[in-house]
């Protein structure tokens, strides 16, 4: 597996291995790697002939110094990860690499970015619109991959592909959970034995709104005040937003009468965790 820390080098590889006809597949993460991640690489590697993983904790896409501090890392881990899932190359920056003295340039997408998780994390989207163009413009893909668990997150990156007409398909992987439904995420590692059992009402809650849609309830804010309070009665430590929107436009509804995601973003400890769940039929 070979390993690139500057974006020069890994563009001349990319440049080469795209003048041989190969095809770039690429899965962009914050390292930390789990079975979500291997899932994502799993589902890259049938759509490409290089696959390339980034492993890069963006310090511009958190808006609170302590989350970045704070989020877990493992490097030896995650390079076995990657070897483990047949990886050709990994990407693994630094921060004064990837934004070095000067460095002045950012990309916004508009909108869709000051919802939901944008609402309460300034910046945080522009931080990871501005990564991924960078990472894209150094790895070069044809395709990517990325978890529907940051459904947002994959709006705004499909959004921004089409806007800059960037030559890159992007594909969207169903969210991978724990045997007893936990959203997989980096974040768990930090969670204590009683917040993970208690973290597990946010699926509670989500499966809950589908089973309400199934049976006839289709009042939104009735679906979300359940939802509510089965996040609130498991102890979380704040519920940052639950929301009822179209999965394809991310508009709120007041009636889940067409297409329609719950979207959750609560606290459990320190943690702050997000989910999000199709509940129309
Ligand atoms: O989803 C993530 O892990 C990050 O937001 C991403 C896409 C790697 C950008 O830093």
């Amino acid at each position: 597996m070979e390993i690139y820390k500057t974006a020069k080098q890994m563009q001349e590889r990319s440049l080469y291995w795209e003048s041989q006809g190969w095809r770039i597949g690429f899965v962009p993460t914050m390292g930390y790697l789990h079975e979500g991640h291997t899932a994502l690489m799993r589902e890259c590697r049938k759509r490409c002939d290089i696959l390339v993983v980034s492993i890069f904790v963006n310090p511009i896409q958190f808006d609170n110094a302590s989350d970045l501090a704070n989020y877990p890392r493992n490097e030896e881990s995650d390079m076995s990860v990657c070897r483990k899932a047949g990886v050709n190359a990994v990407y693994f920056p630094t921060p004064d690499a990837m934004y070095p003295p000067g460095y002045r340039t950012y990309v916004d997408v508009h909108e869709m970015t000051s919802i939901l998780c944008g609402a309460s994390r300034a910046g945080h989207f522009r931080g990871v619109t501005t990564v991924c163009t960078k990472l894209y413009n150094t790895v070069r893909p044809a395709v990517a991959v990325f978890g529907e668990k940051d459904f947002q997150q994959l709006a705004v990156i499909r959004r921004m592909v089409e806007d800059l007409n960037l030559p890159i398909e992007i594909v969207g992987h169903p969210t991978v959970r724990e045997k007893d439904g936990l959203a997989m995420s980096s974040r768990n590692a930090r969670l204590g034995a009683q917040d993970r059992i208690n973290a597990l009402s946010i699926y509670h809650a989500l499966k809950n709104a589908a089973v309400s849609v199934a049976a006839g309830e289709f009042d939104a804010g009735k679906l979300i005040s359940d939802a509510r309070q089965t996040i609130e009665a498991a102890g979380s430590a704040g519920i940052d937003y639950i929301e009822i929107r179209n999965p394809d436009s991310l508009l709120e509804l007041e009636r889940v009468e067409g297409p329609a995601q719950m979207f959750i973003a609560a606290h459990f400890g320190p943690v702050r965790l997000i989910d999000n769940m199709k509940i129309s039929a």
